[in-house]
């Protein structure tokens, strides 16, 4: 099954935090000096990922994956993609015919009805993950394609008559910190308002939509420090108990996202793939140590309070300079 090793990113590694559009075109401009051309990331963290999805579904659904004005054109080009996409990116695991997506990690197979977005049917067989999901009830194609894949998805939608954009679907199981039912049916400002330093990049909202639509597909990151090694962040969770105050057990939390954009069908895809690095294990050079710290470093307090990182700001840095200077 998928035994390649999660890819390591180091998104802070020009020792800035900005909110900004940072967007690379996917395929064209290579990612810390490696090109990459995939929208789905497979790798041995999968069973792992998929139990999460699975835990996060069972607690509530319904304050994971939401609706708001999908329109069925979008709608189909958007499954048809994500199908074909996820099957082409898993190395053969994953298998799409047009109608059928069969999974020989998970043991379940759907056929799709794409024009109406429905799950048709699903069969289940013998594999080496199947425990997983054996509990799984899927409700739609969307549903059930994001339960086969690591990452999250969200669709964004323009309306082709007052050209307002609005999120159409959201299906996100691990977001961190956020809430999808706050997002779902608003456009880029109202859904980065809470963002510290937002404003800027909220300046060229329209620019940004257009591009994501037209111009693409985009990959761009995102990372900040957490002490919590979970990868389901929805903040209707109780509060994690037994987290450490130690940085020597903190993680990096970088996020991979990728937008697809479907110009004809007036939207586009976007997905999230979290990583969580122990930052004992990724901070292997007393360069990177020093390049974290001075990212951190460059955080506004509102933007430390908005990454929850104001009460351990100092310890951290404090961490991060021993081991800049000491090596690692
Ligand atoms: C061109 C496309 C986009 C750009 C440039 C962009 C940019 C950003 C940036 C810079 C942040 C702050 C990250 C941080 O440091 O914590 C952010 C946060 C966020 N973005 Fe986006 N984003 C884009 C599209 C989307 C889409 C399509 C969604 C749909 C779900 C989305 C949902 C969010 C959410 C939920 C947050 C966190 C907001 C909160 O904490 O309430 N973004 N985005």
């Amino acid at each position: 099954m998928f035994s390649a090793a999660p890819t390591v990113y180091h998104p802070y590694l020009n020792g800035v935090y900005t909110v900004s559009a940072g967007l690379y075109r996917l395929g064209v401009q290579p990612i810390e000096g490696r090109l990459e051309h995939h929208t789905f990331a497979f790798d041995r963290t999968y069973p792992h990922y998929m139990a999460a999805k699975a835990a996060a579904r069972t607690r509530a659904l319904h304050e994971s994956y939401t609706l708001a004005g999908l329109h069925p054109g979008l709608r189909e080009r958007a499954l048809d993609f994500i199908a074909h996409a996820a099957a082409h990116d898993s190395g053969g695991i994953l298998t799409w015919d047009g109608q059928t997506l069969g999974n020989d990690a998970l043991g379940w197979a759907g056929t799709l009805d794409l024009r109406r977005g429905a799950l048709e049917n699903l069969r289940r067989f013998p594999a080496p993950y199947a425990r997983l999901v054996s509990e799984v009830m899927p409700t739609d194609a969307l549903d059930f394609l994001a339960m086969n894949v690591q990452e999250d998805l969200s669709i964004l939608a323009v309306d082709a008559q007052t050209g307002t954009d609005f999120l159409a679907a959201i299906h996100v199981l691990l977001p961190e910190r956020w809430n999808p039912l706050d997002k779902i049916g608003r456009d880029f400002a109202a859904v980065h308002a809470p963002v510290a330093g937002s404003g800027p990049m909220i300046a060229t909202a329209p620019k940004l939509v257009k591009a994501a639509l037209e111009h693409g597909p985009f990959v761009r990151f995102v990372w900040g420090v957490t002490p919590s090694g979970k990868l389901d962040h929805h903040p209707n969770l109780p509060p994690e108990p037994g987290l450490s105050d130690d940085p020597a057990q903190f993680f990096l939390r970088a996020e991979r996202q990728t937008l697809h954009g479907f110009a004809a069908q007036h939207g586009a895809l976007f997905t999230i793939r979290t990583y969580l690095y122990p930052l004992c294990e990724l901070l292997d050079t007393p360069a990177r140590s020093a390049a974290l710290a001075a990212g951190l470093r460059t955080m506004t307090p509102a933007q430390l309070e908005y990454k929850g990182l104001s009460r351990s700001r100092a310890a951290l840095l404090d961490w991060l300079d021993r081991r800049a200077r000491v090596g690692a």
